[in-house]
């Protein structure tokens, strides 16, 4: 028997109310904020995500879903959704556009993880990216987005981390000083922290080894390096933030997974897990156009992972509007009542009715069995009888009455 792929889920019918549910409000937030929608495509040519996410991170190193295509072209399946829409806003020369420019998507992302609860190798991100724009007013928007999207959905148990991890003025010498203190206790770091301590150490610090705590917890904050400009972005982002009443902790070991980030930098978690369960994350990438070949552009956006949120929105019990109910369901009995019926069915649809249809050959017992297990409002019955006089027999469902309707009055009896 086959078996969905590990760490890839079928979003069964029973679950789809809440995908409705979280795209609804993904639509109506959206177009608050005036972001415009932008689709593209499940994979990209490799040197997108190497060039962007950075070589040396896990994403890139271990995580992507990278092959051959038949004309020896290497593509990846999306493993983030930042690239490609960096990679469209160049490509189509939307710097010439008024700017700032804002983009939303909805999309599968891919990443050979180690798969467990909330971690998918397949999973669904909204993602928001808006270009053009350095002011920090602009952070806090895109922060506020993220955070109106969480309380419109009705989500409560959420805390907003945030961190400032510099530009490239200040980065450098923090660097300098991060690895300085870790040097002095490299034979107390996991086999990775001492692969980081090389190739990437702002990572060191959100490492979630134990014997690495200690180390982590006690080394130098970005936030105290930061070149005057950074300092002064920083500043006033906390400043709109408090304006906006957004609560926010400042996490000094929040670095993010992907290289691309510049100063302002946050996750949003639930209130009483850690990292790994970050239901959305973002910041600034200031370097990013200009690093694939655009003009130089201040960037920022955040994802968030859709399967994530909706266990968060089971877990704090918020009800997601069911999906309407079906209207009609139509029994049959006999050769020329089911050509009535079929008949019928189309009608009514084209009325905007909407209809199953009973198939086959069943007994009137069975079909009504059916029609409850539906949930239809009303089920139709035709037989002979019927079709002869060009009546059916309307049985509304919750209370069992019958009444005969003559067949070009049906919409109308059925108070929808
Ligand atoms: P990210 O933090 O890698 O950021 O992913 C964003 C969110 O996607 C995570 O917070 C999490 O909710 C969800 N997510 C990530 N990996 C998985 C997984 N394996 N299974 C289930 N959910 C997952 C980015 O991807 C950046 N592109 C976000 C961004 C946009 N930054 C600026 N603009």
């Amino acid at each position: 028997m086959y078996q969905a792929p590990r760490g890839t889920a079928d979003i069964l019918p029973e679950e789809q109310p809440y995908w409705r549910y979280v795209e609804k409000v993904i639509a109506e937030v959206t177009l608050l904020y005036g972001y415009q929608r932008i689709d593209s495509p499940t994979f990209e040519e490799t040197g997108l995500f190497t060039r962007s996410v950075g070589e040396g991170t896990d994403l890139v190193d271990k995580e992507m879903y990278a092959f051959d295509d038949k004309g020896g072209k290497s593509l990846t399946l999306r493993p983030e959704g930042t690239a490609s829409v960096c990679r469209a806003y160049i490509q189509h020369g939307m710097s010439n556009l008024p700017q700032p420019v804002k983009l939303y998507y909805v999309c599968p992302i891919f990443r050979y993880d180690r798969p467990q609860a909330g971690r998918y190798r397949q999973h669904y991100q909204f993602g928001c990216e808006c270009f053009g724009e350095d002011d920090p007013i602009m952070d806090a928007e895109v922060i506020d987005l993220a955070w109106r999207f969480f309380k419109t959905l009705g989500l409560r148990k959420l805390s907003l981390h945030l961190n400032n991890i510099g530009c490239k003025e200040c980065r450098p010498a923090y660097l300098k000083t991060l690895k300085n203190y870790y040097s002095k206790h490299t034979n107390s770091l996991c086999t990775d922290c001492k692969n980081r301590l090389e190739k990437n150490p702002l990572r060191l610090l959100d490492c979630k080894q134990a014997s690495c705590q200690h180390i982590a917890e006690n080394a130098p904050h970005s936030i105290d390096a930061l070149c005057p400009a950074c300092a002064s972005h920083f500043a006033q982002l906390q400043k709109y933030l408090g304006l906006l009443r957004i609560p926010f902790i400042i996490n000094n070991r929040l670095v993010r997974g992907l290289d691309y980030y510049t100063r302002t930098v946050f996750e949003i978690q639930p209130e009483e897990e850690g990292s790994q369960s970050a239901l959305g994350g973002g910041g600034r990438y200031d370097g990013l156009i200009e690093q694939l070949g655009g003009k130089p552009t201040p960037a920022l956006g955040f994802g968030l992972g859709i399967e994530r949120i909706i266990l968060n929105i089971k877990k704090e019990n918020i009800s997601v509007p069911a999906p309407p109910a079906l209207q009609v369901f139509i029994a049959y009995m006999g050769d020329a009542a089911r050509d009535k019926a079929l008949k019928l069915a189309s009608d009514l649809r084209q009325s905007g009715v909407s209809v199953i249809m009973s198939s086959g050959e069943k007994s009137l017992k069975a079909q009504l069995r059916q029609a409850n297990s539906l949930g239809a409002k009303w089920t139709l019955i035709i037989g002979d009888e019927e079709v002869k006089a060009g009546t059916v027999t309307l049985r509304d469902m919750a209370d069992a009455s019958q009444k005969t309707v003559i067949f070009s009055e049906i919409v109308s009896h059925l108070k929808l």
